[in-house]
């Protein structure tokens, strides 16, 4: 719930939690746990996967999402995932009371986060949705939700063709004959061979979610750099370039936030021979949309 009181006593003691303002616009934490949250990387070490969440090559946690949903929206806010996978924005915007949609293009998958959302029996309303985020705008309207904007985005796009060419990783899954793959989906951006292309694809479906979000509405990227054929393919930062020069619907980068990945095990990589790292680490792109008020039309 929005609170505009500006009287001077706002503060609720949450006892050991901290202080909660009431004028605080943004969300339902207090001073404490704002400050917390602010610091420009954290350790997060995830609970084991468990069942069909194994199923998909790289999902991301709950735990980790709800800490970033918890920072960008009140309850009852909405939060989209373009880029659903099995689910686990929507899993943690139901745990916090938000509501969520969200998108996925392989049935598996959409299957899985729906066996997910059934089984969670959240109160607020969790919407997924069967399509391609290139037509998010479209398949969103035509699901009733026109109405709806968009008051947080959190997802994580495919990191260009990494699950093609990550064969070290991938081979204990495909050892236990997991997919290594999302899909074999002509729509799948993990399927596009060309990078350029996949920049440019990437940042048209981002285009549609700008028009989705909120006026002030926050935008997080999970993402990372790829290392493939000897040489890093700087993926995010390309991304956070793309986003942010696309016209009236420009992306503006507010920061990253550096995801630190303690609990994975090292590889011997390029071992006696030559520089290849052991990446524990994941970028959370942090964007917003921020309407140049003064650019709009005055209304006679
Ligand atoms: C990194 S995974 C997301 C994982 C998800 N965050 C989770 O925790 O399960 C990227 C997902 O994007 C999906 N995807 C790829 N291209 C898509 C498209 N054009 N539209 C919608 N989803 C797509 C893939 O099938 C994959 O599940």
């Amino acid at each position: 719930m929005r609170n505009n009181n500006k009287n001077k006593n706002t503060l609720i003691d949450y006892g050991e939690r901290g202080k909660y303002n009431l004028n605080n616009k943004l969300n339902d934490l207090t001073g404490k746990e704002w400050i917390k949250f602010s610091k420009s990387w954290f350790i997060h070490r995830p609970p084991r996967r468990k069942n069909n969440e194994l199923l998909h090559p790289a999902k991301f946690p709950e735990t980790l999402v709800e800490e970033f949903i918890s920072f960008f929206t009140k309850e009852g806010d909405w939060v989209l995932d373009p880029f659903m996978g099995t689910g686990s924005a929507l899993i943690a915007a139901g745990n916090l009371k938000r509501n969520g949609v969200g998108v996925e293009l392989s049935k598996e998958y959409f299957n899985i986060s729906k066996e997910r959302f059934e089984k969670a029996n959240l109160d607020n309303k969790i919407i997924p949705i069967l399509g391609t985020s290139e037509n998010i705008k479209e398949i969103i309207s035509e699901k009733e939700l026109s109405e709806v904007r968009f008051d947080y985005v959190i997802t994580s796009p495919p990191y260009w063709n990494q699950l093609e060419r990550n064969s070290l990783r991938q081979k204990v899954r495909s050892d236990k004959g997991l997919s290594t793959k999302y899909s074999q989906l002509e729509n799948d951006l993990g399927n596009e061979k060309e990078y350029d292309k996949f920049i440019e694809r990437q940042a048209k479906i981002f285009d549609q979610v700008f028009d989705l979000t909120k006026p002030n509405g926050y935008l997080t990227i999970i993402i990372n750099n790829v290392y493939y054929k000897g040489k890093l393919f700087p993926l995010v930062f390309d991304t956070a370039i793309s986003l942010t020069k696309r016209g009236d619907k420009s992306w503006i980068l507010k920061d990253e936030k550096i995801w630190l990945q303690d609990d994975k095990p090292l590889v011997a990589l390029g071992i006696n021979s030559a520089w290849v790292s052991n990446r524990h680490h994941q970028y959370c792109l942090i964007f917003r949309k921020e309407i140049d008020l003064s650019k709009k039309p005055k209304i006679k």
